[in-house]
């Protein structure tokens, strides 16, 4: 009943000259409230899989199911305005933007719900001030150190308070007392 994420075979090749299959006919349940760890080996496919439940890329063949909504690939708008609401993505490289400062990097996925200037800026503040990174806010993705570029990313994943968060090693690059407390 409480399937948050249902995968329904979902398979994955690239095409590099032969075609390689990442991955074969996955069929998985995600339920709501819970934790899940993907593990495995370099390469085995793990960034893969999370793309796909993100969105952000598209099974070779299968069916994504979010909330029971068959997701439909041609649906641009419906798929980016359902991942700003529902899913917060932190990826393996950051993927911050090198233009903007910490705050603004945060605050632009606050903007993407509803536009709203005022509250994304108080938003971005607070889950800044929470995370340790105040004295860090002004601060470009070039000023910041490793662990300080991953906390701004899991800034920017918590705050539209997703009912999905995807976590690529979201800790790689922290400390382990960090990491204990970002967790
Ligand atoms: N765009 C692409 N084109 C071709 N092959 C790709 C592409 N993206 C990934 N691959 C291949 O797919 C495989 C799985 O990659 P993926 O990034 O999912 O691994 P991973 O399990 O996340 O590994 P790691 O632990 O190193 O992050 C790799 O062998 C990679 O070479
Ligand atoms: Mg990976």
């Amino acid at each position: 009943m409480n399937n948050l994420i249902e995968l329904k075979n979902i398979s994955k090749h690239y095409i590099v000259n032969k075609k390689t299959t990442i991955l074969k006919k996955i069929n998985f349940k995600f339920k709501k409230g819970l934790i899940y760890s993907i593990v495995g080996p370099s390469g085995s496919g793990k960034s893969t899989l999370l793309n796909l439940l993100s969105l952000v890329d598209k099974p070779s063949s299968g069916e994504i199911k979010i909330n029971n909504y068959s997701i439909k690939y041609e649906d641009l708008s419906v798929n980016d305005q359902l991942r700003a609401d529902k899913i917060g993505i932190i990826y393996q490289q950051n993927n911050l933007l090198p233009d903007f400062n910490a705050l603004e990097n945060v605050y632009l996925a606050r903007l993407a719900i509803d536009n709203d200037e005022e509250k994304a800026i108080s938003e971005a503040t607070k889950i800044i001030k929470k995370i340790g990174l105040w004295n860090r806010i002004k601060h470009f993705p070039s000023e910041l150190s490793g662990g300080e570029l991953q906390r701004v990313a899991i800034s920017r994943a918590l705050i539209n308070k997703p009912e999905i968060i995807l976590a690529d090693e979201p800790t790689g690059s922290l400390d382990h007392s960090t990491a204990k407390e970002v967790f």
